[in-house]
């Protein structure tokens, strides 16, 4: 996957991108995260996640800019980037193993980003320090006649983990998990982070986009169960787990 001229250099390389669907037509050849791109129903949309403390997302500790800007400095931090190209309007599982790669040693947050001159980015996300994990998000990318306006994560509110003792509700809309549970930190569970992906908007050639309303029913871990892959190693440990 090429990566012309973002700012950010490492990327994380332990990720799978699974699809629903596969897709006949990918027309658009956009592979940059920091580049714009305009979409129709069925191309392929490249965007990143960068992992790092919560404030170097932010410029003089008050503005929140893409890490595609030079102004955030992530390439000299210890900041990491994985790049993923999802089909758009399918509903995708990510996944990043955090066997070797342990997203509170680098910061701890995320921010999912996109595009230069339409530059959307999510808010920072919490997704490790010492004590707790969350390895499970919803990501929604919100169109507008094909073009990326808005990125934001859907949380549940601790619905899918109420009265289960092993997940610590955080802030009232995060489950998160004791690091010390994690296989990586001496404990039996596969700590690797699922993100569910789904679009919500228009293409441009203004069709509404569909797998939003799909994942609207869905709880933080509800699409780990259509993987029969991961359900061994994410789902059915939780199971057994918890
Ligand atoms: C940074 O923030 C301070 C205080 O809010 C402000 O006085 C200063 O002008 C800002 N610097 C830049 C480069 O924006
Ligand atoms: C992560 O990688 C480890 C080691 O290769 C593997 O045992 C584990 O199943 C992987 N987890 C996922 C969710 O792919
Ligand atoms: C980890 O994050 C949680 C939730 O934000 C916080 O309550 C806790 O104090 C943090 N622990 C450490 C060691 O930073």
């Amino acid at each position: 996957m090429a990566i012309p001229r973002p700012t950010i250099s490492l990327i994380v390389a332990l990720f799978t991108l699974i699809s629903l669907v596969e897709s006949t037509s990918d027309t658009n050849n956009v592979f940059s995260p920091c580049v714009d791109a305009s979409v129709q129903r069925s191309d392929g949309f490249t965007f990143g996640i960068a992992f790092a403390p919560r404030t170097s997302f932010f410029f003089n500790n008050s503005v929140q800019l893409s890490p595609c800007d030079r102004r955030l400095s992530l390439s000299s931090s210890t900041a990491q980037v994985a790049v993923f190209r999802p089909k758009v309007d399918e509903i995708s599982l990510l996944t990043i193993n955090t066997s070797n790669f342990f997203p509170g040693s680098v910061g701890g947050y995320m921010v999912a980003f996109a595009g230069r001159r339409y530059a959307a980015r999510s808010i920072p996300a919490f997704v490790a320090n010492d004590t707790f994990i969350v390895t499970s998000f919803t990501l929604v990318h919100e169109f507008r006649k094909g073009r990326l306006q808005n990125l934001y994560w859907k949380r549940d509110g601790c619905a899918s983990c109420s009265g289960r003792s092993n997940f610590v509700c955080l802030n009232n809309q995060d489950c998160a998990i004791r690091t010390n549970n994690c296989r990586n930190r001496g404990g039996s569970v596969d700590c690797s982070l699922g993100i569910q992906l789904a679009f919500s908007g228009t293409d441009k050639h203004e069709t509404v986009f569909n797998s939003w309303y799909e994942v609207k029913n869905l709880r933080q871990y509800s699409l780990f169960n259509l993987y029969s892959n991961l359900r061994d190693s994410l789902t059915g440990q939780y199971n057994r787990f918890f």
